[in-house]
């Protein structure tokens, strides 16, 4: 993904026509278009190809299996347009190692989480994510997920990635992070959902987070 603005769209509405609306109104704004399980449920995997037409797609399937299912998942979304997947990485390195393996084969990106950014995030991801890091650095991933409601986390992660991987991170807005803050503290990117999507002004709302954040 090019980073022109720092910012990826969260488009966790549940229909095209919003979806559509919405995506064309940010896309100069947004380096990136993030669809996860309420997008696609609603309205199926044919509306990754439509969006991938305005901006790269990242698949957020938070993909957690065997290797053999990770490598049918990914596969799918692969081949459905997406850009990138989101995969977990506590099911260990076999697992993860699956979904690097299927997107290096399409040329594609795979951003493992590390800590989530809601507050139940802390109670298990805590204590492994500095682990879970190495494993996405030691495999080949192109980046982690690191949540944006806690800036010094993502410091502690970016010394243990260091530069090489990226870090995407959600949790700016809506959730009580700063896009500026997150970004100071290392993120390459920002997620950001509701606080552009529930906006009257989508498109203001995406314009005043990129020139906060003057990436
Ligand atoms: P909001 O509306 O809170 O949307 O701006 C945030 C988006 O990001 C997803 N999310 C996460 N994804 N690790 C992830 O991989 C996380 O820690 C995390 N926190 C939020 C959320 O599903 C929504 O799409």
């Amino acid at each position: 993904m090019e980073k022109k603005n720092c910012l990826i769209l969260a488009l966790d509405v549940t229909d095209r026509e919003n979806a559509l609306r919405i995506a064309n109104e940010v896309s100069e704004y947004v380096d990136s278009i993030k669809v996860g399980y309420p997008l696609v449920l609603g309205e199926g995997l044919g509306i990754v190809k439509e969006l991938a037409e305005l901006a790269p797609v990242i698949a957020d399937f938070k993909v957690a299996d065997i290797p053999n299912t990770d490598r049918l998942i990914c596969e799918q979304v692969f081949k459905a347009g997406a850009d990138a997947v989101i995969t977990h990485g506590f099911t260990g390195r076999d697992s993860l190692d699956s979904c690097v393996k299927v997107a290096k084969e399409y040329g594609r990106d795979v951003y493992v989480v590390t800590e989530m950014s809601h507050p139940g995030g802390v109670e298990f991801f805590r204590p492994v994510a500095e682990t879970i890091a190495k494993m996405a650095v030691d495999a080949g991933a192109t980046g982690v997920v690191a949540p944006a409601t806690r800036p010094e986390r993502v410091r502690d992660i970016r010394k243990i990635i260091g530069n090489d991987l990226h870090i995407i991170s959600p949790g700016v807005g809506a959730q009580g992070g700063s896009a500026a803050d997150v970004i100071n503290a290392g993120a390459d990117w920002v997620i950001v959902g509701r606080s552009i999507y529930n906006s009257d002004s989508p498109a203001d709302a995406a314009m005043k987070i990129c020139n906060d954040m003057k990436c």
